[in-house]
């Protein structure tokens, strides 16, 4: 998929560049991006507004991969940012990301994350709770600005999903409750607030979603809500925020529809609905993350040890695992995988690919169909562009990979492999604990 071809020697090439290449020049594991790929995704999203001919805003959700280098290309696309900690602000503002189009989500953010945000005089705020409401106004007021703020609400659907990452129940830490009160009381309280500017509403389900039911409940749901909202309060609002979600293919069970396909399912419902009402329709958002970067990522690793127990399993070891990529140990996620360097070899043996870290749960793909694995091939694992660099740790004291991108036959490196020194910049020998200090 996207540039990914096969070279005459045989060779997994992305954007032009070979893979093996890629992992002699910069070393593994690696996070090599298909910078064509992610721009013909932004523009997938933008296509499909523009063509249903509403008002729309898409907003990179930037905790799926959130780097200068990706700041600057979401820019360069014309689209929005979503950042949930001053982390991903200060990298975005870092980037020089325009702030009039950085979202700022979270269900906790803390009042130096406000602040920092007022400062910075991002677009808008995407208050989640009562408590965040009223700080929010006392800063602004405080600093004699405005902000924009948007409510996330549940709409009370429940995505098909895993438990960990679906939020659009009940039962949820995010948001105010649409059915029990919650947000009709957010409202009226906000309402009084006046260094709010309430933009509207936002829904988020959950993240890797295929059936477009769920988006399209969600829509309808918040949109009933708005019409509530006008009658009751004499509210009116310009926006309406429909969130992320939108599903990949990580392996073949998964079978995502065109991102065009989803956004069509939700403007039409919402027009459906405010065409009901007399209302005037709102600019559509949405902030989809894993759907923009996912399968233009691929991590390369290097093949090293082997244990075979006869009858039972191959275990192939790489020199990366949890570490880079955490998700399969946290949610049972499926990837695919392939030898980089003998990419037209068929497939002789199943083997289970096993990280480096010091725990059982380390393992990247159980059960991989590859040819004969020998000491010094890359494997290449695809769909890892999502949540993989965003979520890497240093247990073991392994030192995150570097990560670059590739296009029409360069290779440009975003982020450095982090070094010996960076692992214990931070550290700090109390004086009674020095070498020789008794
Ligand atoms: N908007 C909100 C409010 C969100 O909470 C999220 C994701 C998104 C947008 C973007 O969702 P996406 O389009 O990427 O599905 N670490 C998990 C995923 C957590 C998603 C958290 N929120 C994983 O690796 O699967």
């Amino acid at each position: 998929h996207g540039t990914s071809t096969i070279n005459d020697k045989g060779h997994l090439q992305i954007g032009g560049v070979d893979t093996t290449a890629l992992a002699a020049e910069f070393g593994t594991p690696l996070y090599v991006y298909d910078e064509a790929l992610i721009r013909q995704r932004c523009r997938e999203f933008v296509a499909a507004f523009r063509a249903a001919g509403v008002k729309y805003q898409v907003a990179y959700a930037s905790k799926a991969f959130c780097v200068k280098a990706m700041c600057r290309l979401v820019e360069e696309e014309g689209l929005a940012l979503d950042v949930v900690s001053d982390g991903e602000l200060y990298t975005a503002l870092e980037a020089g990301f325009p702030p009039q189009r950085i979202h700022f989500h979270g269900n906790n953010k803390t009042p130096h994350e406000i602040e920092m945000a007022l400062d910075a005089g991002i677009g808008c705020f995407v208050v989640d709770n009562f408590v965040e409401l009223h700080v929010l106004n006392a800063l602004a007021l405080d600093k004699g600005v405005k902000a924009n703020v948007l409510f996330r609400v549940t709409p009370g659907v429940e995505a098909h999903t895993h438990d960990y990452i679906s939020t659009g129940q009940e039962d949820s830490k995010f948001g105010f409750d649409l059915q029990n009160g919650a947000a009709f009381r957010a409202l009226q309280e906000a309402k009084e607030l006046k260094q709010l500017e309430l933009l509207g509403l936002h829904s988020h389900i959950g993240s890797q979603i295929f059936e477009v039911e769920g988006f399209r409940m969600a829509a309808e749901r918040v949109a009933q809500f708005y019409a509530r909202v006008r009658d009751e309060l004499g509210l009116t609002f310009p926006v309406m925020n429909l969130g992320g979600g939108f599903g990949i293919r990580y392996t073949e069970e998964h079978k995502p529809l065109p991102v065009g396909d989803y956004v069509k399912a939700i403007v039409d419902a919402v027009k459906k609905q405010f065409a009901s009402y007399t209302y005037p329709m709102p600019e559509i958002w949405i902030e989809p993350g894993r759907s923009i970067v996912g399968d233009a990522g691929t991590t390369l690793y290097t093949i090293g040890t082997m244990k075979d127990i006869p009858g039972i399993r191959k275990y192939v070891a790489v020199d990366g695992g949890m570490t880079d990529n955490p998700r399969p140990a946290l949610y049972e996620a499926k990837y695919e995988a392939m030898l980089a360097n003998r990419a037209r070899e068929a497939n002789e043996e199943t083997v289970s690919i096993a990280g480096k870290c010091c725990e059982t749960g380390d393992m990247l793909i159980w059960d991989l169909e590859l040819p004969e694995a020998r000491v010094g091939d890359i494997l290449a694992v695809s769909c890892t562009g999502a949540y993989n660099y965003a979520m890497a740790s240093n247990y073991n004291r392994i030192r995150r990979p570097a990560v670059v991108f590739v296009q029409a036959g360069r290779s440009d490196l975003v982020v450095k492999r982090e070094s010996y020194g960076n692992l214990v910049e931070n550290d700090v020998i109390p004086a009674r604990l020095a070498r020789g200090a008794q």
